[in-house]
């Protein structure tokens, strides 16, 4: 291998494409060269007890497995579809992410140096710390009846008390749900009354950049909601941070206690529950291509070990020597797996950041990485190209020496987006590891290794251990050799996701039916001449703006819920910053005219019943829609029509009323 910033790789660089990881990088590695890789992988698709039974082994179990260690059934016609890893063991991934290391002599390694909106605004957070902190929360949980198997549901910002309230359902046996805080009132409400907790975890308000969050507020408007639908949550847990005299928010007697009152005074010891690997660990609401967003679920065994695996081999995380960062909320996959979790397991010292990247300034990552020495950076694309717009002066002036590795995931990176990261902000000495997966998977799928993976600009590389991805085409064939087509994966890996939580058809429905046998990803790929993994994109309603998923139809129910809206068309369009941004096509009811006003209120209405996030850029107004002979919307004419491609509009000799597409043409910009 040679040095990535030398001449000769440069050179080489520019002629096939491929960067190849820096010497220091290699000599650390936990997997060294492509032959090391290669090697491993074959071992985990041809004795997976052997292989995983050695990974798990790393961790603590109360009981061993039986074996095999993964029993399953993907195929949807041999009967339901079941996965279980780990049958028979018994564990608890708090304990491993926290006791563990105290136990081990490290309780006062940090675990979370916490950054604040605002700079000057921080804590430091000791492994002992976070016991104590976990099993204060623990016991107020179980003060309030909370037990194995017991919903909770936390919508929170990203301080120090979210992983370590998620750790502590964990640790109790109960299922945490974590809502990110950008959702609206009505959006939490719909997860509270899926997953039904008794008690709510939140925050009074927070800051993010320079906008106030007033978390409890919404947490209140919430509960009035489901109460109105007919759940009551009876105990809510509320961490004082702005005050809410600032912020909004009341305190119902009887029902609402806070941080100081219930948990500060609680004893620091409680033991754990050692649960089943296949008791549920969490729910985490995602959006698919219909309906209402669901709750993937979860479990202890599988999650743990896939958690583990992945943050070390991906990351090379050394505990003793790295500080590492990844910038996701916990209210997102990413933030479970790569901020609660997986580094916790290995006993690592991460940053957590509760602010924005631009907020004061465009330059606020980088002061942060000098400020603790950040190793190992992890971040999103939208991240990545929104700093890249703000001009390389923002990163240059700080030193950024500390930086070895980096890291990609929520949607495809851009090759020129990849450059900058590469370039400028690595200084060309750190490898990118641009990892695909889903909140599905639990965990990294495709990635490439840090001392094994010769790079490719925008390219995911290859699968990691156990992973056995298969390109389809439209038929479900199987494709060879270089191809693009539609990813699935061949069998299950440990962290894969278990059900839909209360709803094991949909589960069967939206991942095993449409190839029976495999796993559908709903991802488009391309695979190349070197086995290299391109993914290109959802081949579903599914879309991705800045790297949060958001269904077509979510945003479409939240637009007729306005009461002159008679139908909606949601696409995407791409955006320089965001990826995709969401583009609504609207039909009103007769006797309603289109207004600016009108326009205000639609966004507004997505805002109120998704969140902000998925507020439309682009409302064009549509008298009638493009739609088949049986009353199918033709989204493909929609989205050639919002991208000023209506010369591209291939077949449209299935549109009941071709006369629609030129009318649309002609409102574009009204
Ligand atoms: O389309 C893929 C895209 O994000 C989807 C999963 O979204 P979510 O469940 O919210 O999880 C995001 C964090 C893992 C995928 O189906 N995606 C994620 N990572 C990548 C990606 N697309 C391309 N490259 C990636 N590295």
């Amino acid at each position: 291998m040679s040095d990535a910033g030398d001449q000769k790789t440069k050179e080489q660089a520019s002629i096939d494409d491929k960067f190849f990881p820096p010497d220091a990088i290699v000599e650390r590695a936990y997997v060294q060269g492509l032959s090391g890789y290669k090697d491993l992988y074959e071992r985990s698709l041809s004795d997976p007890d052997s292989f995983w039974s050695e990974q798990a082994e790393t961790l603590t179990w109360h009981k061993k497995w039986s074996s095999p260690i993964c029993k399953y059934n993907l195929n949807i016609e041999n009967g339901p579809v079941n996965i279980s890893w780990f049958d028979g063991a018994e564990t608890n991934i708090s304990w491993n992410a926290v006791d563990r290391n105290v136990e081990a002599g490290l309780g006062d390694r940090v675990a979370f140096y916490w950054e604040g909106n605002d700079e000057g605004v921080e804590r430091t957070v000791t492994y002992a710390q976070l016991k104590s902190m976990v099993c204060r929360i623990a016991n107020y949980l179980k003060s309030v009846g909370v037990k194995r198997g017991d919903d909770v549901t936390l919508y929170m910002s990203l301080v120090p008390e979210l992983p370590a309230a998620m750790a502590t359902c964990a640790r109790i046996g109960a299922i945490h749900s974590v809502v990110f805080g950008g959702f609206s009132a009505e959006a939490l409400a719909d997860r509270i009354l899926d997953s039904t907790p008794n008690v709510v975890i939140t925050v009074s308000g927070t800051m993010r950049g320079p906008k106030p969050i007033p978390l409890k507020a919404i947490v209140d408007e919430a509960l009035q909601i489901s109460e109105g639908k007919g759940h009551t949550v009876h105990h809510v847990l509320m961490l004082e941070q702005l005050p809410l005299s600032d912020v909004g928010g009341s305190m119902k007697a009887g029902r609402d206690v806070t941080w100081r009152e219930a948990v500060d005074s609680q004893p620091d010891d409680c033991p754990v529950e050692w649960m089943p690997a296949e008791a549920p660990l969490f729910k985490l609401y995602t959006s698919g291509s219909t309906g209402k967003p669901k709750g993937v679920l979860h479990t202890a065994g599988g999650y743990m070990v896939g958690a583990m695996v992945t943050t070390k081999f991906v990351f090379d995380v050394q505990p003793v020597s790295d500080v590492y960062w990844c910038t996701a909320d916990c209210g997102w996959i990413t933030g479970h797996t790569y901020v609660t979790y997986g580094p916790l397991l290995l006993g690592a010292t991460q940053v957590i950041f509760e602010g924005v990247p631009t907020w004061p300034d465009a330059g606020r990552c980088w002061s942060i990485v000098d400020k603790y020495k950040v190793t190992i950076f992890y971040t999103a694309p939208t991240a990545i190209r929104a700093l890249h717009a703000r001009g390389d002066a923002f990163v240059t002036r700080y030193s950024r020496a500390s930086l070895r590795l980096l890291g990609s995931v929520g949607e495809p990176i851009n090759p020129e987006a990849w450059r900058w990261y590469y370039e400028v902000v690595g200084g060309g000495r750190c490898p990118i590891m641009d990892t695909w997966w889903q909140t599905e998977t639990g965990s990294h799928m495709i990635t490439p290794l840090p001392g094994a993976t010769p790079l490719k600009p925008g390219c995911a590389t290859l699968p990691f251990f156990g992973v056995e991805p298969a390109v389809l085409d439209e038929k479900g064939n199987e494709l060879q050799g270089p191809c693009e087509g539609i990813l699935v994966i061949k069998r299950p890996w440990p962290s894969m996701m278990r059900t839909v939580a209360g709803d094991h058809k949909r589960f069967e429905q939206t991942y095993f039916s449409a190839f029976k046998g495999y796993y559908f990803t709903g991802d488009g790929c391309r695979r190349d001449s070197d086995g290299y993994y391109w993914i290109t994109g959802r081949v579903d309603d599914v879309l991705n703006v800045s790297g949060h998923r958001i269904g077509t139809a979510e945003v479409e129910s939240a637009l007729v819920s306005h009461p002159v809206c008679v139908e909606a068309a949601v696409v995407a369009v791409e955006h320089a910053i965001k990826g995709q941004s969401i583009y609504a096509f609207v039909t009103l009811m007769t006797g309603s005219e289109p207004s600016d006003a009108l326009r205000k209120e639609l966004i507004a209405t997505v805002r109120k019943v998704i969140g902000p996030f998925a507020a439309p850029d682009v409302i064009h107004w549509a008298p009638g829609l493009p739609k088949t002979r049986s009353g199918k919307i033709m989204r493909r004419v929609l989205r050639k029509i919002a991208a000023c491609e209506e010369d591209q509009l291939g077949d449209t000799s299935t549109l009941a009323d071709p006369s629609v597409v030129q009318q649309l043409v002609e409102l574009r910009g009204k």
